[in-house]
């Protein structure tokens, strides 16, 4: 079971939200000021990380796309030897740690190697992507239903196994998380399966950073979109019967 303290030898295992580090949770940014280590990834790197005490050690992991799996291998080993070296750990993650996060891989090298550790949830990027265009998830009478799927399996690629009576459901909120590259391929197979081109989708880059970018547009003109476009930034596309009312409104203090 996991513990519900910070003793020595303990791994957190945080959540950063979306990259705003205002959306970090008061749990999050506690763990992080008390870490000794903090191991993160790419998209969980800039402001968040100025909650870690300025003497902790502070170690980019940073996984994209497309890179070597044996690289999981090497986060793990790090995270069993800082823990057994009796150092509080964290290992912060982008948006919520549990969602195409590797967070199982993590879990269990962590159990077999007996070191006790904690969960903590956060802002995962599709809530902050609805979020920041203003819109819900769900609705009541069209989207009883979200789901979130990913555009990438181990090799890259759109998944061979997809569920694709799920995914071309019109009645349904679908979140494509790590799908630029691969979404041609999936909308020509959402249209083989019927989902309308002129659904409405959102594509919805870089959100809760400074070159956030949200394109509210259709199924067909986000592929043919995507399929000129460079992969740079992090990016989401949410498709389905989306209700767009305007972007929220800027912070105020
Ligand atoms: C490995 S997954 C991690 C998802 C993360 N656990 C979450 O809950 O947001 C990385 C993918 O999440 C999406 N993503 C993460 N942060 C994002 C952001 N700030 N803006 C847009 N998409 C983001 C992108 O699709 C990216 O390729």
């Amino acid at each position: 079971m996991p513990h519900s303290d910070t003793e020595p030898g303990f791994v957190s295992l945080v959540s950063a939200g979306p990259g705003d580090p205002e959306l970090l949770t008061l749990k999050a940014a506690k763990r992080l000021s008390q870490a000794q280590v903090v191991l993160f990834d790419d998209l969980a790197s800039g402001p968040v990380l100025d909650h870690a005490d300025p003497q902790a050690q502070l170690i980019s992991v940073g996984k994209r796309a497309g890179r070597p799996s044996a690289r999981q291998e090497h986060v793990n080993a790090l995270l069993v030897e800082h823990a057994r070296a009796g150092r509080r750990v964290v290992r912060l993650k982008s948006g919520d740690s549990g969602i195409f996060g590797r967070l199982e891989e993590e879990l269990i090298a962590l159990t077999e190697a007996g070191i006790p550790f904690e969960i903590i949830p956060g802002v995962t990027s599709a809530s902050a992507a609805a979020a920041a265009a203003g819109m819900p998830l769900t609705r009541r009478l069209t989207a009883r239903r979200v789901q979130f799927v990913t555009g990438a399996d181990v090799t890259g690629h759109l998944p061979e196994d997809i569920n694709w009576a799920a995914v071309a459901d019109p009645s349904v909120t679908t979140v494509v998380f790590m799908g630029q590259r691969s979404f041609p391929k999936l909308a020509q197979g959402l249209c083989d399966h019927g989902l309308p081109g002129t659904t409405p989708a959102l594509f919805a880059e870089a959100v809760g950073h400074p070159h956030q970018r949200l394109i509210r547009t259709t199924v067909d003109e986000l592929a043919a979109m995507m399929q000129r476009a460079e992969v740079i930034q992090p990016g989401l596309i949410l498709y389905g019967p989306l209700a767009f009312h305007g972007d929220q409104a800027p912070d105020r203090p």
